[in-house]
């Protein structure tokens, strides 16, 4: 308060004092400038502030630290991260589309037509059209976001230069459905291959090497049986060798088949549907469920507690996020 009344009245005498408009302007600096005694003291408020807020706070150096929460990947996450992993060894892409599709993308470019009984094998949840009148779906399947890769002018360029498209497409889908083995949302993985020369016995290989990488057993056997897709001719679908035990399910050669993912030769009318020549490309494509494939793997016995959003559980089955899956690093835990 000192400083403010010396400081108060050493300005007020420098006004008086001034003669010439250069004196009084001196006298406003020498107060209220940069470096002025007004500005000055302004300075010194936070000091001020600061020594009492020190006087009055304590700290108690003695309390232990609080614990770090550390989260963990959900094993959906997890089995995301193992197949682009496995498949990125073989010079695959990983390929998005939307949850929210048309029906062209979901059914008709598949080679489903508005009338085909196929489109009853998938219980469909129908949205509200856009307002063009474009009929909307939930997908039932990842396989639509084949028809927008092979639309893509650029994927279009690159198979005419010769290149060879393979994308999986891991995501989520939708149908009406919910029991032990249901979920009205669940997860697949579509892959596909096109070019020129791609065929039958690829598909089986590439199936093949995944299931062993994936399941991490060497000499998983693998079957084919022959079935029905309109997206595909023809059509296989594939299943690996296991064993039952006191009720446990063992996967490896044994005495049991196990279905893990239907597949095929895409269907010609898919390929000209995508604005590609049948006569010139072809290649395989195949769809798997990845809950189940992680329920098979990390022994999960239902389906809906993945969604059930349980701390518990996911301390029990979650993963740890520093560690990336590879195939040389290990996949799993
Ligand atoms: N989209 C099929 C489904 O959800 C799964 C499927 C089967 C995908 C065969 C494919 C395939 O790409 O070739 O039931």
């Amino acid at each position: 308060m000192d400083d403010l009344s010396t400081i108060r009245s050493e300005a007020l005498g420098a006004v008086q004092q001034a003669a010439d408009l250069a004196a009084l302007d001196a006298a406003r600096v020498a107060a209220l400038g940069k470096k002025g005694s007004v500005s000055g003291l302004m300075k010194t408020l936070g000091g001020s502030a600061l020594s009492a807020r020190l006087v009055n706070e304590k700290i108690d150096v003695s309390l232990p630290a609080r614990p770090e929460g550390q989260g963990s990947l959900h094993p959906i996450g997890q089995v995301m991260d193992e197949l682009a992993a496995i498949f990125g060894e073989m010079g695959f892409t990983w390929a998005d589309g939307p949850d929210i599709e048309d029906d062209w993308h979901n059914f008709t470019a598949l080679n489903i037509p508005p009338d085909h009984p196929a489109r009853q094998m998938q219980d469909t949840f129908y949205l509200p059209p856009r307002a063009d009148g474009t009929p909307m779906v939930l997908r039932t399947h990842t396989s639509p976001v084949q028809a927008r890769t092979m639309l893509d002018k650029n994927v279009q360029r690159m198979l005419a230069d010769g290149g060879s498209l393979r994308i999986i497409v891991p995501g989520r889908t939708f149908r009406i459905d919910n029991d032990a083995t249901h979920t009205p949302m669940f997860h697949q993985v579509e892959g596909l291959v096109i070019d020129r020369t791609t065929h039958m016995g690829h598909l089986k290989g590439c199936v093949h090497d995944f299931c062993r990488a994936f399941f991490e057993v060497d000499d998983l056997p693998l079957r084919f049986r022959p079935s029905y897709f309109p997206f595909t001719e023809p059509s296989a679908e594939a299943d690996i060798g296991c064993s039952w035990k006191d009720g446990e399910l063992r996967i490896g050669a044994g005495d049991s088949w196990l279905e893990i993912l239907g597949s095929g030769m895409v269907h010609p009318n898919v390929i000209a549907n995508c604005g590609l020549d049948p006569a010139i490309y072809q290649g395989f494509a195949f769809g798997m469920g990845i809950d189940r494939i992680a329920m098979l793997k990390y022994g999960i016995p239902d389906l809906r507690s993945f969604f059930d959003s349980d701390l518990r559980w996911l301390r029990h089955y979650g993963f740890s996020t520093l560690e990336w899956p590879s195939l040389t690093q290990g996949l799993g835990r």
